[in-house]
């Protein structure tokens, strides 16, 4: 049984354009074949054996062109992007690096459509963010973009299992598939005796790696980290790095990262260095 996204388990986009709506284009890339039957619940312990491989896409996961951020303050524009000009190619891991201010966290949030740009194009596989409108961004972030903040974010009364599980029904993932992606995902980042431990239960490093799990479950095609590794010791640092480095191998995802640690810095494919909204 592979890992599908079926047509009619998905929530109904609401936006009547002609474009063609992001689960049409999910569909045509991914969906070659008819997707099986639901397992029986009996099958569920095949599924966990079975996390097929997928292919990489073959464009770029993202591009940006031109991108310029203004936040009105006061009277005043703050002009905090200026004139970004990037690309981040299937399995790369990208990172950001820059001084505090600089505007590394703003442009993450307009890479992953949690904010606009004020001017300039954002692709991500090939569809245009910058002109979709809120919901429709909000839809292709829940199925293709995982998220992690530098404070970690995770639900306080859930435990880390539950934590998983939240982004899979958020992406509308089939509930027979979610034990084992769970299991998979906890696993990965070395956490499966701590499943079912709530967060104040957890060291901040394990918390970062239930974040990792939660941001990775539903299978992105595209992790925005923000300073990952910034509350960790250097030994944790390293772990959570090499979780990405599997993740990248193992799951066909891309990686853009911030951070200011110069050793964390030596494995990325590229370094975007930003000084005062703009590339260097
Ligand atoms: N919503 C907003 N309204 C007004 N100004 C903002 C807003 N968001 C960010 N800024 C300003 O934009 C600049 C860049 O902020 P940003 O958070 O992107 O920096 P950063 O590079 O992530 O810094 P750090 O390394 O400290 O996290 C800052 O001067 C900040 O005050
Ligand atoms: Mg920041």
């Amino acid at each position: 049984m592979a890992w599908f996204r079926k047509r009619s388990d998905l929530p109904q986009d609401p936006s009547t354009d002609e474009e063609p709506d992001y689960i049409e284009q999910v569909a045509e890339q991914e969906l070659v074949a008819e997707p099986e039957p639901e397992p029986e619940p009996e099958q569920e312990e095949r599924l966990e054996e079975e996390v097929p491989a997928r292919e990489l896409d073959a464009g770029p996961i993202l591009v940006v062109n031109q991108v310029e951020r203004f936040f009105p303050v006061g009277n005043e524009q703050l002009h905090v992007l200026k004139g970004i000009q990037m690309e981040v190619q299937p399995g790369q891991l990208v990172m950001l690096r820059g001084r505090s201010g600089s505007g590394k966290t703003t442009l993450l949030n307009i890479l992953g459509g949690l904010d606009q740009p004020s001017s300039g194009e954002v692709y991500f596989r090939g569809n245009p963010f910058h002109t979709w409108d809120d919901d429709k961004r909000t839809l292709a972030r829940r199925m293709d973009i995982g998220f992690i903040f530098q404070a970690f974010a995770l639900m306080p009364l859930l435990s880390a299992w539950e934590n998983v599980e939240l982004s899979l029904r958020m992406a509308n993932v089939p509930k027979a598939q979610w034990k084992s992606r769970v299991e998979h995902c906890l696993e990965l980042v070395g956490l499966a005796k701590r499943m079912h431990h709530r967060p104040f239960e957890l060291s901040g490093g394990e918390q970062q790696r239930v974040a990792i799990a939660k941001a990775i479950a539903h299978r992105p095609r595209l992790l925005l980290a923000d300073e990952p590794t910034a509350e960790l010791d250097s030994q944790m640092g390293a772990q959570v790095m090499a979780v990405f480095k599997n993740i990248i191998r193992t799951e066909q995802v891309s990686i853009c990262m911030t951070t200011h640690d110069p050793t964390i810095l030596e494995v990325a494919d590229h370094v975007y260095e930003m000084v005062d909204g703009k590339f260097v």
